[in-house]
């Protein structure tokens, strides 16, 4: 069966790195280690300055309807200082499509790439779960007596016993297949409705799976133990900002924003596959990126739509390229953003099979 992705570069860096993951594509559907048919979409900063367009209605439903998953670069582009195309697109997307997973898999691949002194001594490889569809990103609240001593603003958070429900036990199921404790990260003593609500409905799920151990935390003491013991973890499933915050402290736990790639999806509904990263204005244009988060979400979609060997084939020789010293600067290497995908591609069109 055909996989047809939906390619969204974006902006900055968001278009030099799925160019490469295209090519990764490319090659494995020139090996037949999967049947992809890959349509581009212009959406980002560029085609909002001249069209106006962020997400149409009829975008947004050829998407949806004719897709089984999009590959997404970044956004974000200095000349839109209010990031309204940012937010329409990719929480537009997210919330739209209910991809209510952002699946974010941390590994440590090679031990150097690790700031910890610990690395090496233990493996580091879990996963968080975030909440992609609530939270603190509904985006309403108001602002009153604006421009005056007296203004305030206001931020909604929401959280539905569903919402909340739906992504604890999509947490509790991984853990229970890859046999792996369950952490829930909260702020329930400084926000005891929103995650008074979370703790209830993960003790009421935790009781569900009396072989998976489970254990209920605090955000900032979990940064702590991120920190001094990572290995300690499995699944970490939390809230929509709380998740925005650890999966970028705990990038940099395994080699940075270059290598860690993440899924938002709604099971077997639809996907969006994208780094964690963003669109790095800082070094786009100059082939600093590394474009390794981008291919390893490739590899994730390629996963969640059974292509299971082709996605096996692609981490593998991302940790080959690692070894090897193929590296972009952000990992310590002077190799270009095309020379890595080069390299990946041709390793791909090259493995057995
Ligand atoms: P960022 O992730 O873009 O960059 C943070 C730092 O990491 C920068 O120094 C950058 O050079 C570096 N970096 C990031 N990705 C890299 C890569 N692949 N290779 C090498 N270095 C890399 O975060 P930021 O600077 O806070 O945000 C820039 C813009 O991106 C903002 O507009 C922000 O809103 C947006 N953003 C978008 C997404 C997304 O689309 N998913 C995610 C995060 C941030
Ligand atoms: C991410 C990003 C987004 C988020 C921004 C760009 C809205 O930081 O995907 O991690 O906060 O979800
Ligand atoms: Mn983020």
């Amino acid at each position: 069966m055909t996989i047809r992705i939906a390619v969204i570069g974006g902006d900055g860096i968001g278009p030099e790195v799925i160019d490469q993951a295209c090519r990764v594509l490319g090659a494995v559907q020139e090996k037949g280690l999967a049947d992809v048919e890959m349509v581009h979409f212009p959406h980002g900063a560029d085609h909002y300055l001249t069209s106006g367009e962020t997400l149409s209605d009829v975008t947004f439903t050829t998407l949806r309807d004719d897709f089984d998953a999009i590959l997404f670069g970044a956004v974000g582009d200095p000349r839109i200082p209010g990031g309204e195309h940012a937010r329409d697109l990719l929480l537009g997307l997210r919330f739209r499509l209910d991809l209510f997973i952002n699946r974010r898999p941390l590994r440590l691949r090679v031990a150097d790439l690790s700031p910890l002194k610990s690395a090496g001594t233990a493996p580091i490889d879990f996963v968080i779960y975030r909440e992609n569809t609530e939270g603190l990103y509904v985006g309403t609240g108001r602002v009153e007596n604006e421009g005056t001593d007296l203004e305030l603003a206001i931020t909604e958070g929401l959280a539905s016993r569903r919402g909340i429900d739906r992504i604890v036990r999509a947490a509790f199921d991984y853990a229970e297949y890859a046999g792996v404790r369950v952490t829930l990260a909260d702020k329930a003593n400084a926000m005891p409705h929103m995650f008074g609500l979370w703790r209830r409905v993960f003790s009421e799920i935790a009781a569900e799976y009396p072989n998976v151990e489970s254990e209920m935390t605090y955000v900032d003491a979990l940064a702590m133990e991120l920190v001094r013991v990572p290995e300690r973890f499995g699944v970490i499933v939390t809230s929509n900002l709380l998740g925005d915050i650890l999966s970028d402290l705990s990038a940099e736990l395994v080699g940075g924003p270059g290598l860690a790639p993440s899924a938002n999806v709604n099971p077997g509904v639809h996907g969006l596959y994208e780094p964690v990263h963003g669109s790095a204005p800082d070094i786009s244009g100059t082939g600093r990126a590394n474009p390794m988060a981008a291919i390893l979400s490739a590899a994730l979609l390629l996963r969640d739509q059974g292509a299971l060997d082709a996605a096996v084939i692609i981490e593998d020789a991302v940790t080959e390229a690692l070894i090897e010293g193929l590296r972009t600067p952000d990992i310590g290497g002077t190799a270009t953003t095309v020379e890595v995908g080069s390299w990946l591609a041709a390793r791909v069109l090259e493995g057995e099979g």
